[in-house]
């Protein structure tokens, strides 16, 4: 694969890629705010079948995950191979493919979820079709991204490429063998794996989904755009790779909290909630290393946007990686499970840190490609206290539903009856699907404001065109 252009990096792809991920962000929450609605006034599907429930939730979290994350994973693995490696990005039509390509996929997957097409497995609904898709598509971003590592000028090869690296395999890995399945008709396929077995596979693949693309991938945007927005190097090097391969490790173990008191076999179980209990060193030796890093230049905080959310990101992280695995333990699991609890923790993780990290990011390349300052910083803090608002109201509301639903389902009485129905537990529910719906609104608007400002920003630009700089002789890759 030939680079048509030599001399620059290839950041046009970029661009397009952050403008998808900023549209599939309003879309799929947009969908999350309806469905929080819908919790709370069930009839506004009108009985139609693609706007209840069932259809618009799978809506919601492929659009978030696949079309709000994965674009911007694309995007910021783009643009940071290429200055970590000192060479445009290898195969630059390639990357155009991967990045139409799944746009398209996004867009008709989401349609085939409102139709009612699914496998029915979590975080992997679409149907076999998609999947072929999926995997050529993530294949070529391999290629991409693995082609510029081996065409770099510089000899190591920086933290954020074995995050995003990790991120490209495992995620492969991950879907090819999760979704393995015998084909019947265009939209209906049978999965190879029956009963215990596929409920392994399928949390084998929706945890390391969560570690690898959710958590790993977005680890490698901090260790890329934190130290260049906070201006200092990595508070420990060391440190970055120690907790790199010991969160590689542990992760792909811990898939089996989410079948606690399952039908699989205890000893699974035990080691699932073992693995994710030592799961919480490495994440929070990386939440560390990342506030050390910004450590000397807090002052920034005060006046920089961008730092703002990548450091309140981090919080986050640290947050949702330290309830992960209390919610882990099986005697905690056994109040959380089944209960807003667990929308509370996917939300913590979410909405604080995948969506406050990817606001950061976007605040840091915006005005850099528009080679411009930021349209309004003004906006861009009403943005943060919006989203830090919205993201608090969202997870308390969650936490004391779900708390008080475990609690409540668990209580019973002398004779041995069930204490509360299951009725009264879900209509005392309204206040907090109230309030949650609100956080929705306020994250959203928080949204639609960045959208606005990054687009000021850029209106009428190209990115602006970068060479790379000459590499230290002490570094290069000798030929
Ligand atoms: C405006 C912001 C958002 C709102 C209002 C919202 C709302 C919702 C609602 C109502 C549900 C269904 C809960 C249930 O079944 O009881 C949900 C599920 C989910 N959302 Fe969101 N969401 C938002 C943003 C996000 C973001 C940014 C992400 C990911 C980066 C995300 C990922 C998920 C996931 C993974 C689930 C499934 C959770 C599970 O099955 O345990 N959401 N969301
Ligand atoms: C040390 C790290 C973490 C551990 C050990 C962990 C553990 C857990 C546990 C025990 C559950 C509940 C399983 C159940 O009862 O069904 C869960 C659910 C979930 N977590 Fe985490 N978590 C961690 C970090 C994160 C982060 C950073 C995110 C990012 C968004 C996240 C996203 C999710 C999602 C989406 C679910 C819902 C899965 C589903 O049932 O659909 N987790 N996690």
């Amino acid at each position: 694969m030939s680079n048509d252009n030599n001399a620059q990096y290839h950041d046009d792809v970029v661009l397009r890629l952050i403008q998808f991920s900023i549209f599939w962000a309003i879309v799929a929450m947009a969908a999350g705010v309806y469905l929080s609605a819908e919790l709370i006034w069930p009839t506004i599907d009108f009985s139609q079948p693609w706007l209840s429930f069932g259809r618009l939730r799978p809506l919601h979290t492929n659009g978030i995950i696949f079309g709000f994350g994965v674009s911007a994973l694309m995007a910021t693995a783009f643009y940071s191979v290429q200055r970590t490696c000192h060479v445009p990005l290898f195969g630059h039509r390639l990357a155009w493919f991967c990045c139409y390509g799944w746009q398209l996929v996004v867009l008709l997957g989401g349609l085939s979820l409102l139709a009612g097409w699914t496998s029915s497995k979590e975080y992997a609904e679409l149907e076999w079709p998609f999947d072929i898709a999926i995997a050529v598509l993530w294949i070529s971003f391999g290629v991409v991204f693995f082609g510029t590592l081996a065409i770099r000028k510089i000899r190591p090869i920086y933290i954020s490429n074995w995050f995003y690296g990790a991120l490209i395999i495992v995620i492969a890995m991950l879907h090819i063998v999760n979704n393995l399945a015998l084909p019947v008709t265009l939209d209906k396929s049978y999965s190879l794996y029956a009963g215990a077995q596929d409920a392994v596979v399928q949390w084998w693949y929706g945890h390391n989904a969560v570690g690898f693309l959710l958590t790993g991938g977005f680890l490698g945007m901090v260790y890329y755009f934190l130290p260049k927005q906070a201006n200092r190097p990595i508070w420990s090097y060391r440190l970055s790779i120690v907790s790199f391969w010991a969160f590689t490790y542990t992760y792909i173990w811990a898939g089996p909290h989410h079948l606690h008191y399952s039908a699989i076999p205890e000893w699974v179980q035990s080691l699932g909630m073992v693995m994710s209990i030592i799961l919480l060193a490495p994440s929070w030796a990386t939440m560390i290393n990342g506030i050390m890093t910004v450590s000397g230049a807090w002052q920034k905080l005060r006046t920089d946007p961008a730092l703002k959310f990548i450091v309140l990101a981090l919080a986050f992280y640290g947050l949702a990686t330290f309830e992960g695995p209390m919610m882990a333990i099986r005697s905690v699991n056994v109040v959380s499970h089944f209960t807003d609890w667990t929308i509370g923790h996917v939300h913590s993780g979410a909405l604080g840190w995948n969506a406050m990290i990817t606001y950061g990011t976007f605040y840091f390349l915006i005005p850099r490609m528009a080679g411009r300052e930021l349209y309004s910083t003004r906006l861009a803090n009403i943005h943060f206290w919006l989203a830090l608002a919205g993201t608090m109201l969202y997870i308390m509301a969650m936490w004391a539903a779900g708390v008080s639903q475990g609690l409540l389902w668990l209580s019973i009485d002398e004779t041995g009856e069930l204490g509360f129905s299951f009725t009264d537990i879900m209509s005392s529910m309204a206040p907090y699907y109230g309030l949650r719906l609100i956080a929705g609104l306020i994250f959203l608007t928080g949204t639609i404001l960045m959208a606005w400002n990054l687009y000021m920003t850029m209106r009428g630009n190209k990115p602006v065109r970068v060479t790379p700089p000459a590499v230290d002789p002490m570094y290069e890759v000798k030929a």
